[in-house]
């Protein structure tokens, strides 16, 4: 192995590939949030998007390259001038920034989408590369589809970029193709076949079509690679990426094996995961390895008797190692200003000011009055609600609704839109389909229902209950969510901030 380093690069593309999740798009603000928690949970580098795909990534990117520190700063541009200064314009304010170029190196790409034979791949990939490389000494060239390239043509091309100045070289697995043993193989293969390998960090980038995303990265750990690309809770195009937090805890937890380091403060897996599933809509299964619900829950009663006896005999990490605070009450109807403040800079957000803690404080003590105990998943959903909220062109005044098994579900809705009130009712197939429908009717407008959940925040019958949604109007997909002790009340809110963003979004284009 010609690459002594034991430190693992993690390099986060949550808000490029993981943006990619069909109605997982996220607004500057949201991006800005993630970024800052991907900073603190140290990230070496974080994808911030593709600057040239449009003019609010661009923005986005340009935002986080300039106020983000302590992190390297990406942004994706395809292998020509243009992709590359616009990349660079985003990026130029950022920390040690890196320009990712990316051309596909296998014959099925060539023939069928660049219409380019070998000699001309190459020829661009070094042109590109090049031209990235007087901008900035941190360039990154991937070759897309290498999985499914002639290996000796993939070495040619990283021999040759490296002489161009790209100093990390990626080798995506853009389809999710590859099996765990070949992929090491290939990994080995380049590595022993770039003769200037040891000027450059290989990297690995891989998709999770066969369920085997995590399996290949660490396959290619062993073999040699120094940079893993990871999206928080796998997100991204398609059946996702590698899932950051299960390579971490994977490399934490058997590093016996892997022998290698990372720098991640892993206590913020599960607050970041939270973060990344709120915002995008994306749950998180229950039985996801890591960060899921079940995760660390023991329902059979030989398991449960063997923790309380000593937690190693049916645990092989420890629940507080990655961050879960799930089940520790903090807060309840007696509880004051000062102590909901505490709580809030204790779960790592910025100072509230002296307005938004007193919202905060109001919606807290109704929740309080209808719920015992008040958990910190609880505070999260408020501040989401009313901190991070976005403009509300809606805003729910007031619902109702008659159910039951023998009568006809009913709901009306009270709202106010831009600053009007209007109400209506509907009857529905259940109360939360007539309050879809209501809401439908009075906002005047016409979405598509792909997807809608519902969860539990917390344990408990008088748990806050958690609505998500996606929803599709004309070609945009858009998620909202809600939470509220009523689960109708819940939906409804889900369907409105769904709404809101989709107003939102417009109007930001119409500027
Ligand atoms: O999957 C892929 O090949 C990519 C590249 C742009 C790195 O996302
Ligand atoms: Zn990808």
């Amino acid at each position: 192995m010609k690459n002594k380093s034991d430190k693992i690069i993690f390099f986060d593309t949550t808000l490029r590939d993981g943006e990619q999740s069909p109605g997982a798009t996220m607004n500057m603000q949201e991006k800005f949030r993630i970024a800052g928690q991907l900073a603190k949970m140290k990230v070496d580098v974080i994808e911030a998007g593709f600057p040239v795909a449009s003019a609010g990534d661009f923005d986005c990117v340009k935002n986080i390259a300039d106020n983000i520190r302590g992190v390297q700063i990406a942004g994706l541009a395809r292998a020509n001038k243009n992709d590359i200064d616009t990349a660079w314009n985003a990026l130029k304010n950022g920390e040690n920034p890196r320009i990712h170029t990316f051309l596909a190196t296998s014959d099925i790409h060539l023939q069928h989408k660049l219409k380019m034979n070998r000699d001309q791949v190459l020829e661009l990939a070094v042109a590109s590369v090049k031209h990235a490389a007087g901008y900035t000494s941190n360039v990154e060239f991937s070759a897309e589809d290498a999985t499914r390239s002639d290996l000796d043509f993939v070495c040619k091309v990283f021999t040759a970029v490296i002489d161009a100045g790209a100093t990390t070289l990626n080798f995506p697995d853009t389809t999710g193709y590859a099996m765990p043993d070949e992929f090491g193989a290939q990994i080995s293969y380049l590595m022993n076949n770039i003769p200037n390998i040891h000027k450059a960090v290989l990297s690995v980038h891989c998709h999770n079509d066969l369920g085997l995303a995590v399996a290949n990265s660490l396959a290619a750990i062993k073999a040699g690679a120094r940079q893993v690309e990871t999206t928080i809770n796998g997100i991204g195009e398609r059946a996702g990426n590698t899932a950051m937090e299960e390579i971490v805890m994977g490399l934490k937890t058997r590093s016996d094996v892997h022998k290698v380091v990372t720098d991640i403060v892993t206590e913020q897996l599960h607050p970041t995961s939270r973060m990344v599933s709120t915002i995008t809509g994306m749950m998180v299964q229950p039985n996801k390895a890591i960060v899921g619900a079940n995760a660390f829950a023991h329902e059979s009663g030989i398991h449960q008797d063997g923790i309380l006896k000593e937690r190693t005999t049916y645990e092989i990490m420890n629940p507080c190692d990655v961050g879960l605070t799930a089940g520790s009450l903090v807060l309840g109807k007696h509880s004051g200003r000062h102590a909901l403040k505490d709580r809030i800079a204790t779960l790592g957000h910025e100072p509230l000011t002296d307005d938004e803690l007193q919202k905060v404080f109001t919606r807290f003590k109704a929740l309080a009055d209808v719920k015992k105990d008040i958990f910190d998943e609880d505070i999260e959903a408020i501040l989401m609600d009313i901190v991070f909220a976005i403009p509300e062109t809606y805003k729910l005044i007031s619902l109702g609704a008659m159910s039951g098994n023998k009568a006809m579900p009913v709901t009306g809705v009270k709202l106010s839109i831009d600053g009007v009130e209007r109400e209506g009712a509907a009857i529905g197939v259940g109360p939360i389909d007539a309050a879809f429908k209501t809401i439908a009717q009075i906002t005047n407008t016409t979405s598509k229902l792909l997807y809608f959940a519902v969860s539990s925040i917390t344990g408990g019958t008088d748990a806050q209950g958690e609505v998500m949604v996606r929803l599709q109007q004309d070609d945009k997909i858009i998620m909202g969510q809600g939470a509220d002790p009523d689960i109708i009340t819940a939906a409804a809110k889900a369907y409105i901030n769904g709404l809101n963003r989709a107003a939102y979004m417009k109007n930001k284009h119409k500027k």
